[in-house]
């Protein structure tokens, strides 16, 4: 089991490039089965989630070609299998987009039910909603979705929950069913966006991303594309609240700053100064920083997925902060982690109070889950002393070379994997 090792106290200073979005290359890896001909995905970023979905992919018999750490070619002629196994969903909930995609191509589509997870109870009820609007038949059988027609047909959905999974997987199958399908209330994340721009270059007929009204055309077949993905917002979001927690100055280069406004807006309430480029943000904080209030909503609102990187931050800012989770309902569990830092941190229900503390102080601590790891990882940074994160595999699902990079910016972390290395680093360090 591997540990990251961490010396904090060190101000957080450089520049850093952030890699393609996990969580739309997700949805970009399975839609791209969707066609007999060759894709080429740009951008993608290495990391675990990506790499096992992959795997899920060619084990159903695509094609799949690596042609660098960032580059992939996939080709869907060869698939033979329309059943994915229970070992993918077991490790990446997001195996169910090959549900929409292999549904919307071969009309049938076998995927193990995915159960909850660390943040929470995860149901998927609006995905088969949408599926069986578009006239497909779904049913649960020995722990696996089914779902099949003999024709898919557009249909008028309504969303009863802001769900990003549901609308790519809906947009996915209907973009290859007959006639007109319009998706009220869909999600407006970037990477919902960035899936529909990917099928439309691959042939869709998709109106309306970005907004909560999407409308799709479907067409017959779809076609060979080259496609980049978008820089990773959370990633990005991550390293600019280590910037701030550390009181640092962190350039990230490679993103849209637009999709960063919400942490941007946080940040500079709670005092960092901001800087906005064409591509890149610079943040900047040289002063203790102070409290403030968030809840986190589906895009354009604060995301669930850098609430426990604010909450960390905040743990160190001066006065009382209130962070509520309105999305999952279990992405608290770093918090006695945290207290054991030194964090001043206490939940209740959906709510964290956090009473601003003058230091943490490094301790051993394990990640419940990629988030809150990462957001550990930034408590170690900027604590007095020693932290050892454990279960670190956590976020490895999601950050790419993040002890790499943390380093490039003058972060004292390393990735161990024996009490040895422990004691090595700790000599080291001094
Ligand atoms: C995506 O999960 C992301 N995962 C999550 O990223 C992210 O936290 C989440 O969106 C919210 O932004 C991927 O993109 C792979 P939802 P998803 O469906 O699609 C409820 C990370 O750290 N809901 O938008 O599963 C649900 O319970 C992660 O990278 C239903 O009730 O999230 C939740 O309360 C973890 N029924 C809310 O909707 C459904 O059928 C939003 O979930 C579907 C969802």
């Amino acid at each position: 089991m591997e540990q990251y090792v961490i010396k904090g106290g060190n101000p957080l200073v450089g520049e850093v490039d952030i890699a393609g979005a996990k969580n739309a290359a997700l949805a970009i890896l399975a839609a791209a089965i969707m066609t007999d001909e060759t894709i080429l995905i740009e951008n993608l970023p290495d990391v675990r989630d990506i790499n096992v979905l992959l795997e899920a992919i060619a084990k159903i018999g695509a094609h799949v070609e690596r042609i660098d750490r960032s580059v992939v070619k996939i080709n869907g002629s060869t698939i033979g299998e329309l059943s994915v196994d229970y070992e993918y969903i077991k490790k990446i909930r997001a195996s169910y987009y090959l549900l929409g995609a292999l549904l919307g191509k071969y009309k049938h589509a076998e995927v193990p039910l995915p159960g909850g997870c660390n943040i929470g109870s995860r149901p998927i009820d609006q995905h088969l909603k949408g599926f069986r609007a578009l006239g497909a038949k779904v049913s649960i059988l020995h722990g696996a979705i089914v779902a099949e027609a003999k024709e898919l047909k557009g249909s008028h959905i309504f969303m009863d929950v802001v769900s990003v999974g549901a609308t790519i997987n809906i947009m996915m199958a209907a973009s290859m069913a007959q006639g007109r399908t319009i998706i009220e209330n869909a999600a407006r994340e970037p990477h919902v966006v960035d899936v529909a721009n990917f099928l439309n270059s691959m042939g869709a007929n998709i109106k309306g991303a970005g907004t909560d009204v999407i409308r799709i055309k479907g067409v017959e077949k779809l076609h060979k594309t080259e496609y980049s993905i978008i820089p990773d917002q959370i990633e990005a979001g991550t390293f600019m609240f280590a910037a701030a927690a550390t009181q640092g100055d962190v350039t990230v280069r490679n993103v849209i700053p637009k999709h960063l406004e919400a942490t941007t807006a946080k940040l500079e309430e709670i005092g960092c100064q901001v800087e906005e480029f064409d591509d890149a943000v610079r943040v900047v904080a040289n002063k203790r920083l102070r409290r403030t209030h968030v809840k986190t909503l589906p895009y354009p609102g604060y995301p669930t997925d850098m609430q426990p990187q604010i909450a960390v931050t905040l743990a160190l800012a001066e006065g009382t902060s209130i962070v509520t989770e309105s999305i999952f309902e279990n992405r608290f569990k770093y918090a006695d982690e945290l207290s054991r830092m030194g964090a001043n941190i206490k939940v209740e229900g959906n709510t964290a109070i956090i009473d601003g503390v003058q230091k943490l102080t490094g301790a051993r601590v394990s990640a419940p889950d990629l988030r809150a790891g990462a957001a550990l990882v930034i408590a170690g940074l900027a604590a007095d002393g020693i932290t050892i994160v454990d279960d670190i595999v956590y976020i490895q699902r999601g950050y790419e070379s993040f002890e790499e990079k943390l380093r490039s910016l003058g972060a004292e972390i390393e990735k161990v994997s024996s009490e040895k290395e422990i004691q090595k680093f700790r000599l080291r360090v001094g």
